[in-house]
């Protein structure tokens, strides 16, 4: 058996905008999923899965690859993970050049699912890990990026960028600009998530995006303006300490960009009210800043905040299920055991 993990990752900037070319800063964080796989001595692929969502529900199903299970658990949620999870076996089978693989495999995550914490692609990274080992070959982080992009590329039906892949594969801060992708350099920054228990539809999101953009030249300058905060973001970590914590003044400056970002993805039309009444809650405990993070819809957002205060109001907000505090994920991809 091999065990490999991966972790998930908030947007510091640019998400939805990145479809379209301009730069994102998406940070890993240490929240991981963990696949285990072992070979099996036929073409089968039986798949358990554990704890795929913050509020704790389980699942064990098996079946084969394009098979579905029949489990008393939100049939989107399963769905979208058996997806990416076939889409992760091709990819290992073809990377190993054994199309007749056959595999059991486990899935532990504690990123809750579709909820712009980038857990689809964790598990896409983690399983391609695992399961190319597994058939004794050993690709590079870059590798199961490319790989990983490939399968959320091909679930996504061609709506996908690079960057929640190559940041949970690499780990830490990381810029993706197109097929342009590299790590950076960022000081410990202090995220944190607060969850509305709910999920987005990555899909219909990305596409409710680029209609807008393809009827209004409003939107599409949007879109661009999202990537002019990017690149102001980026010059910030650039010419910060990454050893050293990080300046109340540069809080302050990537707090006001997160929410300048945070009111664009709201003009496009990928917030929720609960997104919106939690970013809300964070500015008022006294967060730096505060926006939704991922595709939007539902789910997460991302607060700067060292002190305790932002994750206790949101703890008493209401449309907030969970509310944590996150660290940067210095380690994408790694062997566990
Ligand atoms: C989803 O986590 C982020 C989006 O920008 C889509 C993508 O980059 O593939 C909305």
């Amino acid at each position: 058996m091999t065990v490999s993990s991966a972790p998930g990752k908030v947007y510091l900037f640019g998400e939805h905008a990145v479809v379209y070319g301009e730069p994102a800063v998406p940070c890993a964080v240490e929240r991981r999923a963990t696949v285990s796989v072992s070979l099996r001595d036929d073409d089968h692929v039986r798949v358990r899965a554990e704890d795929l969502s913050l509020n704790g529900f389980t699942v064990e199903y098996s079946g084969s690859t394009g098979g579905r299970p029949d489990v008393d658990v939100p049939a989107p949620l399963v769905e979208a993970a058996m997806g990416y999870i076939d889409a992760a076996v091709e990819q290992a089978r073809d990377a190993a050049d054994a199309p007749d693989a056959g595999f059991d495999i486990s899935v532990e995550s504690d990123i809750p699912l579709g909820a712009g914490l980038g857990s689809s692609a964790a598990v896409v990274v983690a399983g391609i890990d695992a399961a190319t080992r597994e058939l004794g070959v050993e690709l590079t982080p870059r590798e199961i990026a490319d790989r990983a992009y490939r399968a959320e590329y091909e679930v996504q039906d061609g709506q996908a960028s690079r960057a929640d892949t190559f940041c949970s594969a690499m780990g830490g801060a990381v810029r993706v600009e197109g097929d342009d992708c590299k790590t950076i350099d960022a000081p410990a920054l202090p995220f944190v998530i607060g969850f509305d228990g709910g999920a987005g539809d990555t899909g219909a999101l990305v596409s409710g995006v680029r209609d807008l953009r393809d009827r209004y030249d409003f939107a599409a300058d949007t879109v661009s303006t999202i990537g002019d905060i990017v690149r102001r973001g980026e010059t910030l970590l650039a010419d910060a300490d990454p050893d050293a914590d990080p300046s109340e003044e540069l809080l302050s400056e990537l707090g006001e960009f997160m929410n300048f970002n945070h009111g664009l993805l709201e003009a496009l039309g990928v917030s929720s009210r609960s997104l919106d009444s939690m970013v809300w809650a964070a500015r008022e405990a006294g967060a730096y800043g505060a926006k939704l993070t991922g595709a939007g819809g539902g789910g997460c957002i991302v607060a700067l905040d060292p002190t305790p205060e932002t994750q206790t109001g949101l703890r008493f907000t209401p449309g907030c299920e969970d509310a944590f505090r996150a660290e940067l994920a210095t380690e994408g991809v790694r062997l566990e055991e």
